[in-house]
């Protein structure tokens, strides 16, 4: 009898501690998000028929504009909305630079700080922006998508050149906020109309061309493509 007791306190408190730990995730890392309900997290919009994207939108219109990300709890899974767009193109474009080497000639010699090495001038230099974006020095766990690396106070902490997707200095890219406006509008766009998942010829991990000068991939990107009801929107 009394070891069962000791047994039921201990799966009692085993449960306890798991759903603390689960359900206090936002809070303890500061994020604004939904307070869930125990064992079944947030539940608006659940019923109706596209419930995860009724959700996502009524969590993005509360949050919009307080923080860039906002939480919530699709049962014990933490889920991250993201209420800022810029975020997720800026993450994108560390992961997957379009150009991801930049090149540069010295128009004069150059000693490299703290070294012997001095670059002549007339010299050709590479500047490897995919590894620098790679580099966990710079973004811990490099491959996981983390869009709350760019917020404000973590990107202010990196060095400016950390992040090149546009490349830097005087020959930098002059279409950078066209291009980024127009990324924005087709992604908007696009998901509005439609709901993209992976299909059986997906590649996962997707095969760089490694014989292509900007970055674009070996077998292409197929996708399935679900248009969708918009008379909920
Ligand atoms: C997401 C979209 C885009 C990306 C990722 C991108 C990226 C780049 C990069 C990495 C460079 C080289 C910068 C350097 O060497 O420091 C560059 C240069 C350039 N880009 Fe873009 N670009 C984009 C969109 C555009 C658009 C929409 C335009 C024009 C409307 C444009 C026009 C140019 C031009 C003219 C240069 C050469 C600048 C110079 O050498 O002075 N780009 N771009």
């Amino acid at each position: 009898m009394l070891l069962t007791l000791a047994l039921l306190s201990l799966v009692l408190l085993l449960a306890y501690r798991f759903y603390y730990n689960t359900y206090t995730y936002w809070a303890r890392m500061g994020v604004p998000h939904e307070r869930p309900l125990p064992v079944i997290g947030n539940t608006k919009g659940i019923g109706s028929k596209y419930h995860l994207r009724d959700i996502s939108q009524w969590i993005y219109d509360k949050f919009k504009g307080q923080a860039p990300i906002a939480g919530m709890f699709l049962f014990f899974k933490r889920t991250a909305v993201v209420t800022d767009l810029d975020l997720i193109k800026l993450k994108t474009l560390r992961k997957h630079p379009i150009i991801s080497q930049l090149l540069r000639e010295t128009n004069e010699s150059y000693k490299v700080p703290n070294t012997e090495i001095i670059i002549e001038k007339g010299t050709s230099l590479l500047i490897p922006v995919h590894s620098i974006h790679y580099d966990p020095d710079l973004y811990p766990q490099p491959e996981l998508f983390d869009p709350s690396r760019f917020e404000a106070d973590k990107s202010n902490s990196r060095h400016p050149f950390a992040y090149l997707p546009f490349g830097d200095g005087p020959r930098n890219c002059i279409g950078l906020r066209f291009g980024k406006m127009q990324a924005k509008i087709s992604i908007v766009s696009l998901l509005q109309r439609f709901k993209f998942g992976a299909s059986d010829p997906t590649e996962i991990p997707l095969v760089l061309d490694t014989r292509s000068p900007t970055l674009a991939v070996k077998h292409g990107i197929h996708l399935k493509v679900e248009r969708i009801d918009l008379e909920f929107y």
